[in-house]
């Protein structure tokens, strides 16, 4: 197990570079299955997730192997269509394979999925949408099972715009046959990227970023290299470090359209924000004031994936907030941790009831998630005192030299095997 010590209180200056999305490469890898061409991923992130979808690979026979920061799949040698349970556990994005291997092989067979125990996180919409394209799905000891002939397009309309169903029927559309319809799709700038990534591979898909998507079925696809976008959550992370934390950073090589929300948030918190081409530079010497309300909403609202580190600044912002998680069940798990940190901050149902006090205070905390062991981090950057941040191998899923970036803008963070 390794935990951070972090002694807080140091001012942030500098400027950091974002890693490709991990809500981007993901999908992308995923999608490799789908054709016999050499694919090649440019900046794809070290991160455990992506770490273990590479395993999830080579256990199906893909041939994947990292170039430096680069990631070259060849799926050409491909034999397999189970996607072990042990596998399965470790990463909720395996579900992502299961329009893709059953494109490939028409058939699959893989376990229900893990990932951050943020909520039930059911999988019923991506398996209502495969079923419409011509998939049959028996649910047996854990396990999914699929099966088709042939997939075949048709409108597949979702009760909600869920991210990850929208992007597995996206997946096991490419090579169906005839045009699908995806409506109330998610709009995520993720999605969008999965849509360019296959096109550039030979696909036909228009509309992603809007709530409809047309995917015309094609035969073969072919090989290439992509850059997938830069992570605007890991973006968004930093940009809320530099205003608890007080300086100036710039964000490099990141895309402000992408989170327009939490920089309208943060301006209205008082914080002073720039943006130079790929640059957003955030400055704050002062104390932040609360926002009143906050929800969380599918893209373009105020993402989930960034409530947790947001929640940690309003607790200590001057005055009274509430922030309202409204896409998944159980994302306040972070806030008995701040609450040793000090933070005045009450759960009741989805809502964080926030009274904001004026600075945290060290101390010892555990990460339960990804986002929410982030936060923790946050906190302890800008606390009096020292704090140590305890199981961070969640934290390793979604964000690379996480340590190492925080150091070189000035904080004093340090990664401790115990
Ligand atoms: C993706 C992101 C995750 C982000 C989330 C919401 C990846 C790898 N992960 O997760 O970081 O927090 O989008 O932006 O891209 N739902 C159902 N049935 C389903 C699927 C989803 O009811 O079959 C519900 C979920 O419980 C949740 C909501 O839909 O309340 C949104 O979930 P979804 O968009 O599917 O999130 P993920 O794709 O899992």
């Amino acid at each position: 197990m390794e935990k951070y010590i972090i002694n807080g209180g140091n001012k942030l200056y500098g400027s950091v570079g974002i890693q490709s999305a991990k809500n981007s490469v993901l999908p992308i890898l995923a999608a490799a299955v789908l054709t016999d061409g050499k694919v090649e991923i440019i900046n794809v992130p070290q991160i455990s997730d992506v770490k273990n979808m590479v395993k999830i690979l080579s256990c199906l026979g893909c041939d994947a192997v990292y170039e430096g920061d680069n990631l070259k799949i060849d799926s050409s040698s491909a034999d397999s269509c189970e996607i072990p349970s042990a596998l399965a556990h470790e990463l909720r994005s395996s579900v992502f394979l299961l329009g893709s291997v059953i494109s490939r092989f028409h058939a699959a067979k893989i376990a229900y999925p893990g990932g951050c125990d943020i909520g039930l996180r059911p999988v019923d919409l991506h398996l209502t949408g495969l079923k419409r394209l011509g998939v049959k799905i028996t649910e047996r000891n854990g396990y999914i099972l699929c099966k088709c002939d042939k997939l075949v397009g048709n409108e597949v309309m979702l009760d909600c715009p869920s991210v990850g169903a929208t992007e597995n029927i996206m997946l096991a559309a490419v090579k169906a046959e005839g045009v699908t319809v995806i409506r109330n799709a998610a709009r995520e700038p993720e999605i969008e990227d999965l849509q360019n990534f296959l096109n550039a591979i030979g696909a036909k898909i228009s509309g992603a970023g809007s709530g409809t998507i047309v995917v015309e079925g094609v035969k073969k696809l072919t090989g290439g290299q992509y850059l997938p976008i830069p992570d605007r959550i890991e973006a968004g992370t930093f940009l809320i470090a530099a205003a608890m934390c007080g300086g100036e950073v710039s964000v490099e090589g990141a895309r402000a359209e992408n989170i327009s929300s939490l920089i309208h948030k943060l301006r209205e918190n008082g914080c002073k924000i720039s943006m130079k081409s790929d640059t957003i530079i955030l400055e704050n010497h002062k104390r932040l004031t609360s926002v009143k309300m906050t929800e969380t909403q599918p893209y373009p609202g105020f993402p989930t994936d960034l409530q947790a580190q947001y929640t940690t600044l309003c607790a200590v912002c001057e005055g009274h907030s509430i922030i309202t998680e409204n896409l998944f069940e159980t994302r306040f798990k972070y806030v008995p941790e701040l609450r040793k940190m000090g933070a005045d901050i009450t759960v009741i149902n989805r809502n964080a009831f926030i009274r904001g006090v004026e600075r945290y205070k060290g101390a010892t905390v555990v990460a339960h998630d990804l986002r929410g062991g982030a936060a923790l981090v946050l906190a302890g950057l800008s606390a009096e005192g020292r704090s140590e941040v305890i199981d961070i191998s969640h934290i390793d899923r979604g964000y690379s030299s996480f340590e190492q970036k925080l150091r070189s803008i000035g904080a004093d963070i340090v990664r401790i095997t115990v």
